[in-house]
């Protein structure tokens, strides 16, 4: 009797990656400098989400409507989410059709429009449309950029480059916190803060222009000399003919090969459902496990628990964020070694357990009347935050966008991709928008608590949905979808 590993929920079975010729993450120089450039879009991604709660300080003061209406002060901070998801939702269909290379010139036109419209808003409605641009260049990249990285790399670093991207995201939102600090004393705080991310979306768009189209949509829209003559700078010559035949298999097999599909027919095939089923859940869980409560509310909750400097929550909040960035290196290191699957679990554990002490600490300081600063309760509670951000950094934070940027068939990594960032952006806006009304319901720790528990179901979805990927190449993750849409792939078989 011999059990078949490939029908079994975490494992990739015979389909096991190539090793000839491997290349290692810093040996080819040609994908890193395509994955920085890409990587921008990360960036801008991390800074605009992440610098409005500082500027937002500063736009009361000039405006006194906003000041006055907290309404018009969510509208500002939320506007930009409901534009990702807009981008989000369009750039799967923009990554299909143009490509990803004019996906990403687009998201940069967008992001300089909104941070100049920004930067000189003379009222607060035209502040929120910048917003808005801004946020549609947000979601348009955060779909291209990890397909274009993907789909650049070979497949036993793809994981890495992939979450380069997410590193990224954490140094810009880093990198907006430094910034809200560096011009609170400049004229005009709030104007620099937002206008100076145009800089980072010129010096893309200039480096995009020299950028090669990712050469597998060039293959898919039949245009193979120049997909080859790309490819080539990536493989030496052994690896690019196992590439080249690689890419001509699928393309013969995949009838939509060169064909634009639509968001229905998503739901038409079995294998596609199945992937998007697992894609979407895992970027749905990445949000509802709380990421961006820690992100967004972090100096809020650190003076929740009892430190009311502003200074120290603030502070304290810039080390969340460093950490945050230092953890995501720690899974660019990891994922290609120990895979997705084991990465997120151990990563969903952790944050289990700090959720847990969160939690606790919360619900003890409420019983502590007046916390004091250097309270036993409020220190556990800076441990908790601490420890949530060193656990889900490298696991839940760049897992969903590698697996995403993986698991479709050519025809339909846009339009999967899109539409489970759209599920990620739509998710995003939930958590961010209930956080505080859940914590005056249930309180702090409650809310903690009830985090916890959707922790454990995103274990339970990973251990049960999300297959190991790990080093596979696109074709035989393909192939992987096929067994499992025959229901040979949810149960152990036997011979
Ligand atoms: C998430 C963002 C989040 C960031 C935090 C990303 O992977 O998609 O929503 O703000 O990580 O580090």
């Amino acid at each position: 009797m011999t059990i078949d590993k490939s029908m079994m929920p975490g494992s990739s079975g015979p389909l096991e990656a190539s090793s000839k010729a491997e290349v290692s993450f810093w040996s080819n120089k040609y994908v890193l400098g395509l994955t920085a450039t890409a990587g921008i879009g990360g960036l801008l991604f991390g800074y605009d989400t992440g610098v409005i709660s500082g500027a937002l300080l500063y736009i009361r003061d000039d405006f006194k409507a906003v000041n006055d209406n907290s309404v018009l002060q969510e509208t500002i901070v939320s506007m930009a989410v409901v534009g990702a998801m807009i981008g989000a939702a369009a750039g799967g269909w923009i990554n299909d059709v143009y490509g990803r290379k004019k996906g990403t010139l687009l998201a940069d036109i967008l992001f300089i429009i909104g941070s100049l419209v920004m930067c000189i808003a003379p009222d607060p409605n035209i502040l929120i449309l910048g917003r808005v641009f801004v946020g549609v260049g947000v979601g348009i990249a955060s779909v291209t950029a990890p397909v274009y990285i993907a789909e650049a790399a070979p497949s036993e670093i793809r994981g890495g480059l992939v979450s380069t991207n997410v590193l990224m995201i954490t140094g810009g939102q880093f990198l907006s916190y430094l910034v809200n600090l560096a011009f609170t004393e400049v004229p005009g705080t709030w104007r620099w803060m937002l206008g100076v991310a145009a800089i980072p979306a010129v010096v893309q768009f200039i480096l995009m222009i020299f950028m090669p189209e990712s050469p597998r949509w060039l293959y898919m829209k039949d245009k193979k000399s120049k997909a080859i003559a790309v490819l080539e700078n990536i493989y030496d010559s052994d690896r690019l003919q196992e590439e080249i035949e690689q890419l001509a298999d699928a393309s013969r097999k995949d009838s939509l090969s060169g064909k634009i599909v639509s968001y229905l027919d998503v739901l038409k095939s079995k294998e596609i459902r199945l992937a998007f089923f697992t894609g979407a859940g895992l970027q749905a869980f990445q949000q509802f496990t709380g990421i961006n409560t820690v992100m967004y509310y972090c100096p809020t909750i650190v003076q929740m628990a009892g430190f009311s400097s502003k200074q120290l929550a603030l502070l304290l909040s810039l080390i969340v964020a460093a950490m945050n960035a230092v953890g995501t290196v720690i899974g660019i290191l990891l994922i290609d070694k120990c895979g997705r699957r084991l990465l997120a679990l151990a990563s969903l554990s952790g944050v289990f357990a700090s959720l847990l002490i969160l939690s606790y600490a919360f619900s003890l300081q409420s019983k502590t009347v007046g916390a004091t600063l250097g309270s036993r309760a409020g220190w556990l509670a800076v441990a908790g935050l601490v420890l949530y951000i060193a656990f889900f950094s490298p696991g839940m934070g760049p897992v969903p966008w590698a697996v995403n940027s993986e698991i479709y068939p050519e025809a339909y990594r846009g339009v999967c991709g899109g539409m489970s960032a759209t599920v990620n952006w739509i998710s995003n806006f939930i958590v961010a928008q209930t956080f505080l009304s859940v914590v005056g319901l249930v309180g702090t720790g409650g809310t903690f608590l009830i985090i916890a528990g959707v922790s454990v179901l995103a274990f339970l979805f990973v251990l049960c949905f999300v297959p190991e990927t790990k080093g596979l190449t696109f074709d035989q993750v393909e192939r992987m979808w096929k067994d499992r849409a025959r229901g040979s792939g949810t149960a152990a078989k036997t011979s």
